[in-house]
Order: structure tokens, then C-alpha cells, then sequence
């Protein structure tokens, strides 16, 4: 038996995106900088969107006990999670900063994080969007 996965996305600039997302891109790139990663010097910074246009930021949080840390993705949603607020949520921006060289790419998610994405995703119902970004370029 054969089975295939397949990815789709679209790059786009900036300019071609709705206001809601250019704020929530600019959300994820403000909480970046919050991020305490003495190690990686790699400072990720997640926006959720809700239905109601709440909010929820996370960045990523490490820790000397390496696996002890979390990426911002499910700090972010998690915090979502704990506050009852999936079945609202709609879109994820995230975005990426390194402390030691400029990132112009977008940065995918892990696959532990896609995986909490993918079993939210099917809580809520319908497909999210997630917008991913470097510190600039396109998303
Ligand atoms: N990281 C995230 O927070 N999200 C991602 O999508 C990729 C990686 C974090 C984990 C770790 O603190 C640092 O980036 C380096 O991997």
C-alpha cells in the first residue's frame, strides 16, 4: 500500500496580506522578543487569532535541562488550551529572530508543535491558517 502527504503553501509578501494578518504577523515579531533562549539565541514569537479578534501570544522559553523548555508555538497554544479558548481559534502567525544572524526566510514549525496544531485543528473544525515569517522577507 502507498500513501502520500502533501504540503501546500503560497509565498507572499507583506503587502498582499489582509490587515488582521499583518497585525498578527506583527504580534508574533513584538513576543519574539520576549523569548529567553540563552542557548539557541533563536527567539520565536507565536500570535493566535481568535474568532472573537482576541489575541494570545507566546514565545519560546528554554532551559539548561535541554528538552525542559517549549517552542512558542505551544506555549502559545497550550495557554490558549488551558483558557478553553481552542474551538475560537482561527489563525497562527509565527515568526523568527535570531540574535546572531539575520533570518529573511520563514521558519516552519517542529513536529511536535504541528502535531498539537493538527489535534486543535480538528477540535475547532476547519482548517487554520498559519502565517510564517522570518524577521523580514516573505511570508
Ligand atoms: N523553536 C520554536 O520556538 N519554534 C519553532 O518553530 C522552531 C524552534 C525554538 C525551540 C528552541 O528554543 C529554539 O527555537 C531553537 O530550536
Amino acid at each position: 500500500m502507498e500513501e502520500s502527504v502533501e504540503l501546500k503553501y503560497e509565498m507572499l509578501d507583506v503587502s498582499q496580506l489582509p490587515e488582521d494578518e499583518k497585525h498578527l504577523l506583527a504580534d508574533a515579531l513584538q513576543i519574539s522578543g520576549g523569548a529567553y533562549v540563552p542557548y539557541s539565541h533563536f527567539q520565536v514569537g507565536c500570535a493566535l487569532q481568535l474568532e472573537s479578534g482576541e489575541i494570545i501570544t507566546g514565545n519560546n522559553q528554554e532551559n539548561a535541562a535541554f528538552p525542559s523548555g517549549l517552542c512558542a508555538e505551544r506555549t502559545a497554544l497550550f495557554y490558549a488550551g488551558a483558557q478553553n479558548k481552542i474551538p475560537g481559534l482561527r489563525k497562527i502567525a509565527i515568526r523568527a529572530n535570531s540574535l546572531d544572524k539575520l533570518i529573511n526566510q520563514p521558519v516552519t514549525p517542529c513536529g511536535a508543535c504541528r502535531q498539537v496544531m493538527l489535534e486543535y485543528e480538528r477540535m475547532v473544525g476547519k482548517d487554520l491558517v498559519v502565517l510564517m515569517q522570518g524577521k523580514e522577507g516573505k511570508v
